[in-house]
């Protein structure tokens, strides 16, 4: 559903809008988001996760996991695609009300809410906290008593699978900040002290193993553990969680000859997986939920930069790089430094009979770890003024960016039908001096 093309002189149209007139409008660097490629992907989930639970008379939700890219519009469009959302912070919580996502919608993350957070989602009335420690629980509780309200709670549980990045499993991830441990009890004792409480509910359980999965057997495994954990509750207290949330981390493909999990394949085998796994565990259907998120905003976003220097080096090895600088760079994609995440970038405004050349691109910031792309054949005549176009950075590209070197962080607009709308403006050098407070 993606709807980039080509024109005949080589310019990249994406949702009908020429980059060259976006770059022009809105500057760069710019993130675009193709609406009708975001609003598909959404809509692939939750008919494909329909379709598959629903073979087995059972039901599954979508959450839109927000911290991969939110604004207000997008809040809008998730709604009108009928999908739930993930907010991970006060903040998240805000722009999901605002874009119209109402409340009971609404889960909201954290493993280290505040009292105004917890406060706020409670009196706005969000579907959900799920909570992350068993502090939590005694804090939720104290809050929920305070204001005379019930606190819809799920329990976010660690398995001890830990998947993603790689196509394997690696259980016993125990060492790490988020959950209630599985292994250790600490999981079936949130659960019973959430049952205790007269100012909790208990939704249901919750697990999010990682990101970038692409194997199924990592979401087999989990749900295996979450229906055991369910049965051996529903054992000793004789109460089934009604809901299961079996998180996101649905991979996506960043670069040409890169696998995705596509959410057909996805939805029916970790259907069938999970009615195999409650036939074992024993109980009846519970819901389910997940919570994709880079697999919904990922694809659909990319970032278009203009070309600054290019300069060729010499390669101990033997032969050349040629370093092309852009405009942005880890202000505006985090994930390369973070990650050593891999993205591809193409001549985005013209072509080139020119033969190619190894290239890698650069950012702006005083870092040499500050790669937009660390490997890429692109024309050898790539010079100043030149737009390209990196794809498949719609998800954790804006959310993680910041101001380092006082940059600016770059506007988020998106297109369809040859109309583009801003969802975030561009920094300005006024915002930015705003922030800092002059001497006297
Ligand atoms: N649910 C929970 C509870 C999560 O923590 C996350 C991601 C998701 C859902 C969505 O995962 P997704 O489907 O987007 O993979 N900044 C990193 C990823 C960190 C993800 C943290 N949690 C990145 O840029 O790859």
């Amino acid at each position: 559903s993606r709807t980039v093309e080509r024109s005949d002189d080589g310019a990249l149209r994406v949702g009908g809008c020429d980059v060259r007139d976006l770059a022009g409008q809105y500057g760069t660097p710019l993130y675009i988001v193709d609406e009708v490629d975001m609003r598909a992907r959404a809509a692939a989930f939750r008919d494909h996760f329909t379709a598959a639970f629903g073979r087995h008379g059972a039901r599954c939700d979508v959450f839109y996991a927000s911290k991969s890219f939110l604004s207000s519009r997008v809040a809008r469009w998730m709604l009108d695609e009928d999908l739930n959302m993930d907010v991970a912070s006060g903040g998240e919580l805000e722009i999901a009300l605002r874009g119209g996502m109402p409340p009971a919608r609404i889960a909201l993350h954290g493993n280290n809410k505040s009292d105004a957070e917890i406060e706020r989602a409670l009196k706005v009335g969000v579907g959900r906290l799920v909570v992350d420690s068993l502090d939590e629980i005694a804090i939720i509780d104290a809050i929920a008593f305070e204001l005379g309200v019930t606190a819809p709670v799920m329990v976010r549980v660690t398995t001890g699978v830990h998947a993603g990045g790689h196509e394997y499993i690696a259980t016993a991830h125990e060492d790490q900040k988020f959950g209630l441990s599985l292994a250790s009890g600490a999981a079936i004792e949130a659960l019973r002290r959430v049952h205790a409480s007269d100012s909790l509910e208990l939704q249901g359980i919750h697990t999010h193993i990682g990101s970038q999965i692409l194997s199924i057997d990592a979401f087999r495994e989990s749900a295996t553990r979450m229906l055991r954990l369910r049965a051996e509750f529903a054992a000793e207290s004789g109460v089934e969680v009604p809901e299961v949330d079996l998180g996101g981390g649905y991979a996506i493909s960043y670069v040409p000859g890169t696998q995705a999990l596509e959410p057909r394949t996805a939805a029916f085998e970790i259907a069938d997986a999970v009615a195999d796994a409650l036939a074992e565990a024993g109980g009846t259907w519970p819901r389910f939920s997940i919570e994709p998120g880079r697999a919904i905003s990922g694809p659909a976003g990319m970032t278009l930069y203009r070309v600054g220097v290019v300069k060729t080096v010499d390669l101990e090895e033997g032969g050349h790089r040629t370093y092309v600088a852009v405009d942005g760079g880890m202000s505006d994609n985090m994930r390369p430094i973070t990650y050593g995440a891999d993205y591809t970038a193409t001549l985005a405004a013209r072509l080139s009979e020119e033969p190619p050349r190894l290239s890698r691109v650069v950012g702006k910031h005083c870092e040499s770890g500050d790669i937009v792309v660390r490997n890429v054949e692109l024309p050898g005549d790539v010079n100043r003024g030149d737009l390209l176009a990196v794809a498949a950075t719609g998800a954790y590209g804006r959310t993680m960016s910041n101001n380092y070197n006082a940059l600016l962080r770059p506007a988020v607009v998106s297109v369809k039908d040859g109309d583009s709308t801003v969802h975030i403006r561009r920094d300005t050098m006024e915002d930015l001096l705003s922030w800092d407070v002059a001497p006297a």
